[in-house]
């Protein structure tokens, strides 16, 4: 730990992409994750630093930000960046290139003890993605034993609500508009079929 008092305090930073920019292609674009990592993602983390600069929440980790403001009217504008800036990080890993396919035996195993089959869970978070209305994100959580799909509107994240968040789709516009236009369902099964990282789900399930 430093003890250096300047009035520096912890930048956030854009997390690299974990995989090339063309990686996803063709489910996912690189020009979608020009504009989406490389603007919006990037633009989260600017503000956030911005908003943050010289208050309460200069020297406290993402996630503190995230619990800390959820809720209070007075501060949305960083609660809304702080928690976009966190879920995009979190939706890029839940991605990868050959995703999709059958998600590692214990992850598997709690999946069907929850949902039934590993199709059966797909088809319910591709539906929650498409009843989400407007702008969110469909997640796959862990709530006490059992996992669940939940959806969440704008920016809001399951951290605030203490369920573990194991995998996350963005269902913004700006995920997909450029590649599917208004066709969400076709963005969301493809992801799910071809790039839905269960590996990572499987990691964050401990
Ligand atoms: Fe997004």
């Amino acid at each position: 730990m430093s003890n250096d008092k300047t009035k520096h305090a912890t930048l956030h930073l854009l997390p690299p992409l974990p995989y090339p920019d063309n990686a996803l292609d063709p489910v996912i674009s690189a020009n979608t994750i020009g504009f989406h990592y490389g603007k919006h993602h990037k633009g989260y983390v600017d503000n956030l630093n911005k908003l943050v600069e010289g208050t309460e929440f200069a020297d406290l980790k993402l996630e503190k930000i995230i619990t800390e403001t959820a809720g209070k009217s007075d501060k949305t504008a960083i609660f809304n960046n702080a928690a976009q800036t966190w879920n995009h990080s979190f939706y890029w890993n839940s991605l990868k290139p050959k995703g999709g396919g059958e998600p590692p035996a214990a992850l598997k195993q709690k999946i069907e003890a929850s949902f039934g089959t590993l199709d059966a869970c797909k088809k319910e978070l591709a539906a929650a993605g498409m009843t989400q209305f407007g702008s969110g994100w469909v997640w796959l959580v862990l709530d006490g034993d059992k996992l669940k799909v939940v959806k969440t509107g704008n920016a809001d994240v399951p951290l605030t609500t203490g369920m573990k968040p194991l995998l996350t789709i963005d269902v913004w516009e700006h995920a997909y508009y450029l590649d599917y236009q208004n066709r969400r369902a076709d963005y969301l099964n493809a992801v799910l079929d071809k790039l839905i990282n269960w590996d990572f789900a499987a990691k964050n399930l401990g």
